[in-house]
């Protein structure tokens, strides 16, 4: 895996704060009534005012058989990720995964955040709260001399304490020059197992939850849904590793 220098960290981290405007614009415009497809031409639009590029645009993830035709990631109540932003209209009770990743001279970031529109039931706002505090004990625990193991761990911890599932087979992955790089980063591990976390590693954290048994299952537009129908939440910040713990990238 990359072992990324302060300089080429500062310019993800400039790729991340563009990032973090496109989420604070989305957070904004995201109410009921409004389409996915509006989502995705302000996060263009925002991304390409600053000099930047979508970086999901005309990629093919693993697995998926074409390259992806949107900017964001628009995934909503089981669907887990890889929603496709059409000209659906949120409604009442939705529960809305937005994940977005930034091309910015030569380098990538990648977050994501799950929203609610109007009234939820509790279980899925219990879901929604445990899968941003795995994100939180991640970025706790990602500093030098722990493992990739203990972030793994620590999600499934938190997991169980919510009483919800990790999903299985979707991970977080290292990130810089490349959207996806080495290592993928499990959310499920030994405390003290895989390898040791360096200064300049660059990972992207996403915990991804569900309420049911977090089997998924893919569907014909190629996103992953949860098999039972349960909801699904998801959170995702890019860090950096550094001597005193990490730095959150897309802040
Ligand atoms: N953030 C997503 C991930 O890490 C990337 C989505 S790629 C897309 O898996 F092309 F499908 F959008
Ligand atoms: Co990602």
């Amino acid at each position: 895996m990359k072992i990324y220098t302060p300089d080429e960290i500062k310019i993800i981290a400039e790729s991340g704060k563009i990032l973090a405007t496109v989420f604070k614009q989305l957070k904004q415009e995201i109410k009921i009534g409004v389409s996915l497809k509006y989502l995705d031409s302000l996060a263009q639009k925002i991304t390409r005012e600053n000099g930047a590029q979508p970086a999901f645009l005309g990629y093919r993830p693993e697995g998926a058989r074409k390259p992806y035709p949107a900017s964001i990631c628009a995934s909503l109540n089981d669907v887990v990720v890889h929603g496709l932003p059409n000209n659906y209209q949120l409604k009442e009770s939705d529960v809305l995964k937005i994940d977005f990743g930034v091309k910015y001279r030569g380098f990538y970031s990648d977050a994501a955040f799950t929203v609610e529109l109007g009234k939820i039931p509790d279980e899925a706002k219990n879901l929604i709260k445990a899968t941003r505090a795995a994100l939180e004990e991640m970025i706790r625990h990602a500093k030098p001399g722990n493992h990739l193991g203990d972030l793994g761990w620590t999600v499934e911890r938190v997991a169980k304490k919510f009483n919800v599932s990790v999903i299985k087979g979707l991970t977080g992955h290292g990130i810089g020059k490349d959207l996806h790089e080495d290592p993928s980063v499990y959310n499920y591990g030994e405390k003290g197992r895989g390898m040791e976390l360096k200064p300049g590693m660059v990972l992207a954290l996403e915990p991804m939850l569900s309420a049911g048994n977090g089997e998924i299952k893919q569907k014909a537009d190629d996103s992953w849904a949860t098999m039972d129908g349960t909801c699904s939440a998801h959170f995702e910040h890019t860090i950096a590793i550094i001597e005193k713990g990490c730095e959150v990238l897309t802040l």
